[in-house]
């Protein structure tokens, strides 16, 4: 009873939303290829906005197998930046296997003006790609907690007509605000989480699209804001005092693929080494439902049963993520989805929630897989170095400047910066891995950067899209799956 009253009552809705959304998997998991087939499905395709300035720069230097990006490049409304883009890093056949990757500058409070462009560009190109070919709208998710790319990466993803912003792993209470004068190309600015600030420092990031734009163009439409929050204290939080509409909410839970929201209180950790996640981290769907913004549940919700089991509960539907990233259009390299779907229909997948990984201190959902990050010898036999620095975090000089440090670079660099150096063990350079997961991985000496493998606990159930003798599935398995439609 309780299932009709509620499906009923939020029928009128769904004309606007889709029920599935496609969550956003960095780095590269949810590329455009992938949104786009979630999208032709009639459901929310969501491209990953996270570190998309470097994986552009990678895939031009690549080649750029199957033209895309330049294909993307070409619909992109300022041609001389594009042009600049293309002529610094596109390398015609690619680079030679053994030549590493150009470097790309650091993020920094104020980026040199070639890093704003790149990310205006880059999350232009992958908004458009995803776009191609159908009509329905598409998402970018983006980690509050990679600040400084937010409004470039928010802009130029706008310019592409992005539908829908989501974004966790932070307080993103500032971003509607930005979003709302980015439509109108106005300047925009975010404020930087950094440690030890004082009052009168200047921790504010400035982008005025003016500064970029090769001539005028009229009003952007401005995307629906969906924070994923793991608590209805922080939606509360979030509708009251951000600085401008947020229209709904991914609702997580810990056995989400990625980052996970760290249990509530002090860490207990269970025999093997997790965090222990108890009452307290289980979110109060009634509250939520009185908030009165649709709200979608992840985490374990890859399910057909799971998906009704949502919409009973008041949800306006589900995000997914697991099921995607290993279905045929992800952006997973070949080898590792296929070793990992292999040990899902085997019944050997091992999912294991390291709390240490990731320097973001969050933690981190890894598949165990030989040859990778999860392996304890493959990660003492990494030289820690830190050249993409995504996960940094913002930290006071003595000087007064804004410094940027990460727990998984050179431990003396780490704590010549003020850094605690109880803070390394175990710290993963995530950056680096997970452009090795996406097939991109930078070349050290005589070998490649080793790849970590982000899952949800739903790696066992994948086997559910497979067909019976094979391990192959689509995009389109998996939305008719959980829609009930096979
Ligand atoms: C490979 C992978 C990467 C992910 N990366 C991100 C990310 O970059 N940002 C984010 O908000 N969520 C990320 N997630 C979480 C998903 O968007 C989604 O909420 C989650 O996977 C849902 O739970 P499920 O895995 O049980 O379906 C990731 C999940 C996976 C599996």
């Amino acid at each position: 009873m309780i299932w009709s009253k509620v499906v009923t009552s939020v029928e009128p809705r769904k004309t606007r939303h889709p029920i599935i959304i496609q969550g956003g998997m960095g780095v590269g998991i949810s590329d455009w290829r992938l949104a786009q087939a979630v999208c032709r499905c009639g459901q929310l395709g969501v491209v990953s906005g996270t570190a998309i300035d470097a994986i552009l720069v990678r895939r031009l230097q690549a080649g750029d197998p199957g033209d895309h990006m330049r294909r993307g490049l070409a619909q992109f409304p300022f041609q001389r930046m594009a042009a600049r883009i293309l002529e610094r890093y596109y390398i015609p056949g690619g680079k030679a296997p053994r030549r590493p990757y150009a470097p790309m500058p650091l993020h920094v409070k104020d980026d040199p003006r070639e890093l704003i462009e790149l990310c205006v560009a880059a999350n232009f190109v992958e908004v458009t790609l995803a776009r191609e070919n159908h009509t329905h709208p598409v998402g970018i998710n983006f980690l509050e907690k990679i600040q400084v790319p937010h409004v470039p990466s928010l802009y130029g993803a706008m310019l592409a007509g992005v539908s829908y912003v989501l974004m966790g792993a932070g307080i993103p209470s500032r971003i509607p605000g930005a979003m709302d004068r980015l439509a109108r190309h106005e300047p925009a600015t975010y404020p930087l989480y950094v440690a030890g600030a004082e009052e009168g420092d200047d921790t504010t990031v400035r982008f005025d699209p003016r500064e970029f734009m090769e001539g005028d163009l009229p009003p952007l439409a401005r995307p629906a804001f969906l924070p994923i929050v793991a608590s209805h204290v922080l939606a509360a939080t979030l509708l009251k005092k951000s600085n401008g509409s947020v229209e709904g909410f991914i609702v997580e839970g810990p056995t989400a693929g990625g980052h996970n929201a760290p249990p509530r209180g002090k860490l207990q950790l269970n025999p093997a080494g997790e965090p222990v996640y108890g009452k307290r981290d289980i979110v109060d769907l009634e509250k939520m439902r009185a908030l009165g913004v649709p709200f979608w549940l992840a985490g374990g919700y890859g399910d057909a049963g799971m998906l009704r089991e949502a919409l009973s509960s008041g949800a306006y539907g589900i995000q997914v993520g697991t099921a995607f990233a290993f279905c045929d259009e992800s952006g997973l390299q070949a080898d590792y989805k296929q070793a990992l779907r292999d040990k899902a229909a085997n019944g050997t997948a091992r999912v294991f929630t390291d709390p240490l990984a990731s320097p973001t201190s969050f933690p981190l959902k890894v598949a165990l897989l030989e040859g990778t990050l999860s392996e304890q010898a493959v990660y003492e036999a990494r030289t820690r170095v830190c050249d993409l620095g995504y996960l940094r975090e913002a930290y006071r000089t003595p000087d007064g400047q804004v410094g940027f440090r990460c727990a998984g670079e050179p431990v003396s660099v780490y704590v010549s910066k003020g850094g605690d150096p109880e803070d390394v063990a175990g710290r993963k350079c995530i950056c680096n891995a997970l452009m090795a997961t996406m097939g991109y991985p930078q070349v050290r000496g005589n070998g490649l950067e080793p790849a970590i493998i982000t899952t949800g606990d739903a790696l066992e159930g994948i086997t559910q899209f497979m067909p019976p003798g094979g391990t192959a599935y689509t995009a389109a398995d998996v939305v008719a799956r959980l829609l009930g439609q096979y």
